[in-house]
């Protein structure tokens, strides 16, 4: 192979030659060519190599030469695509983030494919791991996940930051590769590094790191169709990337995007609930959430997404298809409230699952018909997270007065409050009966946070 231009962080295009790679690697002689990273040298695929060569050099790459590259990753070599990413080479002179995420975006979805997932593009950025301040690793929690951020947590943040005026970490986490090729919104990211940016000039404490991050975010900005939430279990074990859009309404539908109630609803049943061996079946699905943390934290006998709108199920295909392999059985079928019939579904369910589908009284009707027929046999429940907007709240007497038609009736099973200190959500049990209803979701952080066993006596 001959040479291969990189470029540098200038945009500078620095040669490197394959020949003449050194291995002393002390830092006077350090130079682009040293960085390069030596395992290429074992490898014998010539399209491979050109591959690699390519990528590096931020050329453009054909279907067969990125065919060629994926079968090689299939025969057993999964872990070249990490040395790739996180090269010296990489790492000192790196490629245009355009270039890059488009390279990455091709990679990933042609090994998905093959229900290949790349570790490190799946993986909490590794520094995470070795934070031990609860409030600074919450706060990249919330971060990552699109949360709101309270005064307190940003305040710990800026605290750990200028006492370790560590900006290594900062890049670490801020410029993740997870966060490159699934970005968050840019809005957000904006409104967060402002408030920082403002606590930190009145402080009088500037540190490159964040000005950086913010004028990138400032000046990088344009509208994307999608961005994603990252959401992190505390222990930063497992990670459900949510792909959803911005509007609160398109396509005819709100299922686009994430309802907190779906966030509230997910952590009452990472905290509470053993859905192990059980047929679940959620109503009104949207981006998913709420079915993917019951798919990733219980053995569920069988797991039965489901919404009304077409736009909405393609959403939640690619979400469950980021998150899951096909060996997960996730189903995902059309059922519209309206013109549901039980025959339609495969499985009989033993528990529904609804996030924020109670907000609109036209809907009722169908709903309830529903849950009537859902709900024939008597061991069957459900579980639904409702968000207040309004107080009083006329939703729940008119679903009831609905439901009444059916004999059937909700019961408050439990209060979703934000605790004074604001940090998480806490729920205030309630008895339960068949349609429960988790109520007053009106708290705006909340976490993954498995507490004790113990806690889960609510069923
Ligand atoms: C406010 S969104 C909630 C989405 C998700 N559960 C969450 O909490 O993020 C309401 C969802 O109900 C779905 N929906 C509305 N009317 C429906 C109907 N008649 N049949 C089935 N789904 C319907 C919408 O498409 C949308 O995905």
């Amino acid at each position: 192979m001959g040479a291969i231009k990189v470029l540098d962080n200038y945009n500078k295009q620095v040669k490197l030659d394959l020949q003449s790679i050194s291995n002393d690697e002390s830092p006077e002689n350090i130079c682009p060519q040293d960085l390069f990273p030596k395992f290429i040298l074992e490898i014998k695929d010539k399209d491979v190599l050109i591959f690699i060569k390519y990528y590096m050099a931020g050329v453009e790459i054909t279907e067969s030469l990125l065919d060629s590259f994926i079968n090689f990753v299939r025969k057993d070599n999964a872990g070249i695509v990490s040395q790739i990413f996180n090269c010296k080479l990489l790492k000192t002179y790196s490629l245009g983030e355009g270039y890059e995420v488009m390279m990455l975006k091709r990679i990933i979805s042609k090994l998905q494919s093959y229900d290949i997932h790349i570790d490190d593009l799946f993986s909490t950025p590794k520094c995470m791991n070795e934070l031990e301040n609860q409030d600074v690793l919450k706060f990249f929690n919330y971060y990552l996940s699109e949360e709101d951020i309270d005064e307190s947590l940003i305040d710990s943040f800026i605290n750990f930051i200028i006492l370790h005026k560590d900006s290594a970490l900062i890049s670490e986490i801020f410029h993740s590769q997870i966060m490159k090729v699934y970005p968050l919104n840019k809005c957000y990211q904006i409104r967060i590094l402002k408030r920082i940016v403002s606590k930190l000039e009145a402080s009088e404490v500037y540190i490159d790191a964040i000005y950086e991050l913010f004028s990138k975010a400032l000046f990088d900005f344009h509208e994307t169709a999608y961005s994603y939430r990252c959401f992190l279990d505390l222990k930063l074990e497992d990670i459900i990337l949510v792909r959803k859009m911005d509007s609160q309404f398109i396509f005819g539908t709100t299922g686009m995007t994430t309802w907190r109630s779906s966030a509230v609803l997910s952590e009452y049943i990472y905290r509470f609930c053993d859905f192990d061996n059980k047929n679940i079946l959620e109503l009104g699905a949207g981006c998913g959430l709420t079915g993917m943390v019951t798919a990733k934290y219980h053995k569920v006998k069988s797991l039965c997404l489901t919404d009304g709108n077409h736009h909405v199920l393609e959403q939640l295909k690619e979400n469950v298809r980021l998150n899951f392999s096909e060996a997960d059985n996730i189903n995902i079928e059309l059922l519209d409230w309206d013109n549901f019939e039980e025959n339609q579904l495969q499985v009989k369910p033993d528990i529904i699952l609804g996030a924020d589908i109670i907000y609109d009284d036209l809907l009722f009707p169908g709903i309830c018909k529903t849950l009537a027929k859902l709900l024939s046999n008597s061991d069957v429940y459900a579980i639904f997270a409702y968000n207040i907007r309004s107080k009083p709240k006329p939703e729940i007497e008119k679903l009831d007065a609905e439901l009444a038609q059916y004999n059937l009736f909700t019961k408050k099973l439990c209060v979703a409050w934000l605790p004074t200190d604001k940090k998480g959500i806490d729920f205030e049990p309630n008895d339960g009966t068949r349609i429960r209803i988790l109520d007053e979701i009106f708290c705006s952080n909340y976490s993954f946070e498995r507490k004790n066993m113990e806690e889960k006596t609510i069923f």
